[in-house]
Formats: C-alpha cells, structure tokens, sequence
C-alpha cells in the first residue's frame, strides 16, 4: 500500500512538473526567425532612421524630448548614439524605449550596435 501511494504520488506530481519543463520559445520553435537578422548592410537612412522613428521619435524629437536627449536628426543622433545603446540594453541608465520591462528584439539592437561599430555614417 505504501509503494502504490509512493509511486502514485510520483506519477502525480510528474504529470504536474513535466510540462512545466517545456521551454516555449520564439527562437525555439521557429529557428529560421533567428537566422533572419541580416546585419551585412547597416545604414542610417536604411535601418537607424526607421528603427528610431518607430520606437523613440515619440518622446525623443526636436519637440518632445524636452530636457532629454533628441534623436530627431542625425547629429544628434551620432551625438548620442553609445548613449542611446547603453539605453537599449538598459546598461547603467534606464531600459528603453521608456516604461518597457524588456528589451527591444536583439537583431535590432546589435543592427544598431554594428551601425556604430561601422563608424556611425550618415548613409
Ligand atoms: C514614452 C517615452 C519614451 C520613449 C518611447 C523612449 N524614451 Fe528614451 N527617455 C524618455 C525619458 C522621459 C527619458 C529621461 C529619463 C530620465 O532621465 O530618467 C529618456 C531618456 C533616454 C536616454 C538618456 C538616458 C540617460 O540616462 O541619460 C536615452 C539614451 C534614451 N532615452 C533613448 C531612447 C531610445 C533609443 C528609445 C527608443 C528605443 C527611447 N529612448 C524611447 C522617454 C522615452
């Protein structure tokens, strides 16, 4: 009696725990996903304009930055940018875009970091 509550407690709790051990992720599941951050052809007016337009222009314009840094034109731009990526990791200064609780898709925040690496041009 003792083995049958025993291992029918087992059988129990590992009907309960195993599809808990299921680890459904994007990357996972659709590697191809993954594979598809093409990082050969960074440019600003190719991927950094558009990317910032998309997720930061709303409070980091010439209008709406407002004592905080602006990302409206590329001067500034070049002017903040290891700033900006700190802010895209949330390295030491808050996680952006602001009120996120987790990081932009790392395909655009190392597209990013390559457009710095490459020399920030205005290409
Ligand atoms: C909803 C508004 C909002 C959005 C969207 C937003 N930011 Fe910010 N950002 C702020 C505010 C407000 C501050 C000032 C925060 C502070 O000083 O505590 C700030 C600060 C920053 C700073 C300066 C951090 C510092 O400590 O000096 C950087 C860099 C930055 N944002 C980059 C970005 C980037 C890149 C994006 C887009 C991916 C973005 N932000 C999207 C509101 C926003």
């Amino acid at each position: 009696m003792k083995i049958l509550k025993i291992s029918l407690f087992t059988l129990i709790t590992s009907v309960a725990i195993l599809p808990a051990c299921y680890y459904d992720n994007e990357e996972r599941l659709y590697p191809s996903l993954n594979n598809a951050c093409d990082t050969t052809n960074v440019t600003y007016s190719g991927f950094v304009r558009s990317f910032l337009d998309g997720y930061c222009i709303s409070c980091h314009s010439n209008s709406t930055a407002s004592g905080s840094i602006k990302l409206q034109d590329y001067t500034d731009v070049a002017a903040n940018a290891d700033l900006t990526l700190k802010a895209l990791n949330g390295d030491g200064v808050p996680l952006m875009p602001m009120g996120s609780s987790s990081k932009l898709d790392a395909c655009k925040i190392t597209s990013f970091a390559i457009w710095i690496k490459k020399g920030k041009l205005n290409n």
